[in-house]
């Protein structure tokens, strides 16, 4: 049986997230693990909150709470909403677990024992009133440049120019407002990243089967040069994972964190080891997926991301890995996303721009959602959401094709014949022509499913939901009934049989319409086809059913332009 690791990044645990954050990973990652387990793979999904870092500190500051307790409150709502997306994780994890603070202190001593991390002496600023030193975000003061009297250490957000603490007019510190501002003698650890160059190199060479979206961007920064510079993998912020030497403490390190980008990838391997001790498994339970040593080797791993996680999962975290000198499972595939846009412009989390996913549930199903993210997936280049667009989907692909097809099938039957499968007539060269067009249709989808090929896959399900359509145009039983009930029968008995086909083909997308179906239909199951024949003459003469209710409700204008407005200006928290 094959094995399949997949992971999605690990989205940021500042907020809810929008609808171009799930369409960049979560989402087509959830498309893929269901396929592998509808194909029959032993599948594990890990996803997780990333939870360190400054953003969370400040995001936690602003709501008013302890950075602990709100991170574990919007942990709880990130889990809560991936459910309602019905995101299959097997394990939904914290990169604030112990589990990933162990790991990582292990990696960060491995690396040093290897000659890979090493500690450098530097001055920062240092704030007498908050005892601590101040990262660069964490001080603010005058523009040099522009005169603009709120610029960060790292930036004016008035003229955009890239700035040095010390380059600031009248320092203060935004945790205290403190002034006494001095700078300091202190001790970092920086990642040696160059000296992986080759082995970096050799590695990425060895995936010819990569999206060029993916080489790339890796390719770009391996051999320019900045890409693979030595990298600070320390802070100075309180809400971290510790710096240890593995269990040691670390001598001058005290009252520093790792670098979130550091310790965040360690938790796709921490989230492995979280869902064994959710479910009271062993430890040889989650490395026969990670170490290459206990049984890891026979494992394909896939990563799904945006592409602006590229370089951290192309370079700084194969560092991570490669480095350690330890069997660790490389990741074999990624699948990167570009940019999904709103509206004419973009998705903007600071400005509430767009609609973010809580809000998406609030106003309609998953499935709905699920099908428009996924058949315009931002793939071969950036794509852009507008309601037109989406109104259109949801009528057309899923009420008129989809949602119609299976209304009229069924009703039919329940009013010419009873709520179980009609006998009489045969199926002929119509319905032979169908099923061969099915099959050719069934490898191609099955061939984009496997390649990760987002929307090529959504159109070729679309054709096979069409095909349906398209058979019941030319044989029509409802007129063939009135001269030939007998062979009305058969027809709507294959159509009957299109039904149950469908739902164990839409299951990847839309998990809540073929499980409606599936209850409607009385399927056992939603096993994946193997042979279209076979499949279309699975429900005989007399398999009773129900009609479902109207699978999708149509969008009406009233409605489109009211949530275009609704969503265009600032979120309300
Ligand atoms: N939180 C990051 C982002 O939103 C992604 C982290 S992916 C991981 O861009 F590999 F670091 F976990
Ligand atoms: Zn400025």
């Amino acid at each position: 049986m094959a094995r399949t690791l997949i992971t999605s990044a690990l989205p940021y645990i500042n907020g809810i997230k929008h609808l171009g954050n799930l369409v960049g990973s979560q989402l087509p990652a959830d498309l893929y693990a269901r396929y592998c387990r509808a194909r029959g793979d032993e599948v594990l999904f890990l996803c997780a909150t990333d939870e360190h870092g400054t953003p969370a500190e400040i995001a936690a500051q602003k709501a008013g709470k302890p950075v602990a307790e709100f991170c574990a409150q919007l942990h709880e709502a990130q889990a809560e909403i991936a459910k309602g997306f019905r995101l299959s994780f097997d394990h939904y994890g914290r990169s604030s677990s112990d589990q990933n603070r162990k790991l990582t202190q292990h990696f960060a001593k491995r690396l040093f024992d290897e000659g890979l991390v090493e500690e450098v002496s530097e001055t920062q600023v240092y704030s007498e009133t908050d005892g601590r030193f101040l990262p660069d975000r964490y001080i603010e003061g005058t523009c040099p440049n522009c005169g603009y009297d709120s610029a960060r250490g790292d930036q004016c957000d008035n003229c955009t120019k890239q700035l040095d603490p010390t380059d600031l007019i009248n320092p203060h510190s935004t945790i205290s407002g403190a002034t006494d501002l001095e700078e300091r003698e202190t001790k970092h650890l920086y990642l040696r990243q160059s000296k992986m160059r080759d082995a970096l190199n050799n590695w990425i060479d060895e995936k010819k089967d990569w999206p060029i979206l993916t080489t790339s961007i890796a390719k770009k920064w391996l051999n320019d040069g900045d890409g693979l510079q030595d990298r600070g993998i320390t802070r100075d912020l309180k809400w971290g994972v510790p710096v240890q030497k593995g269990d040691a403490p670390w001598e001058g390190m005290e009252g520093k964190v790792f670098y979130v980008w550091f310790d965040a990838p360690i938790e796709y391997i921490a989230c492995a080891n979280e869902w064994t001790e959710a479910n009271g498994l062993t430890d040889a339970d989650w490395e026969r997926w990670w170490r290459t040593d206990k049984g890891a080797d026979d494992v394909r791993y896939v990563q799904f991301m945006g592409k602006d996680n590229v370089p951290f999962h192309t370079l700084s975290f194969p560092v991570t890995m490669l480095g350690s000198n330890e069997p660790w499972k490389m990741v074999d595939y990624i699948k990167s996303f570009n940019y999904l846009n709103y509206d004419g412009g973009q998705f903007s989390t600071s400005r509430g721009r767009g609609v973010f996913m809580d809000q998406a549930l609030s106003i309609l199903p998953a499935d709905y959602w699920r099908w428009w993210l996924l058949s315009h997936a931002p793939e071969s280049s950036d794509s852009e959401f507008t309601w037109e667009n989406f109104q259109q989907s949801v009528n057309k692909d899923l009420s008129d094709v989809l949602g119609n097809f299976v209304s009229r099938i069924t009703k039919f039957c329940r009013s010419k014949f009873s709520e179980s499968v009609p006998s009489g007539g045969t199926y002929g060269p119509v319905e032979e022509a169908l099923i061969a067009d099915l099959s050719d249709k069934l490898k191609a989808y099955e061939t984009h499913m496997t390649n990760m090929d987002v929307r090529k896959s959504a159109m070729e399900l679309r054709g096979i939901w069409v095909a349906g359509n398209e058979y019941l145009q030319t044989t029509a039983p409802w007129a063939t009934f009135k001269t030939d009930p007998e062979q009305a029968a058969a027809q709507v008995r294959l159509g009957l049989n299109l039904i149950g086909l469908y739902a164990r083909l839409s299951a990847p997308f839309i998990p809540d319409t073929a499980e409606k179906i599936q209850a409607a239909l009385n399927m056992s199951n939603l096993d994946w086809p193997t042979d279209i024949a076979a499949t279309l003459g699975e429900f005989k003469e007399g398999h009773a059913f129900t009609v479902p209710d109207n699978l999708f409700v149509k969008i009406d204008d009233d409605q489109r332009v009211e949530w275009q407005e609704k969503f265009a200006g600032k979120r309300e928290d």
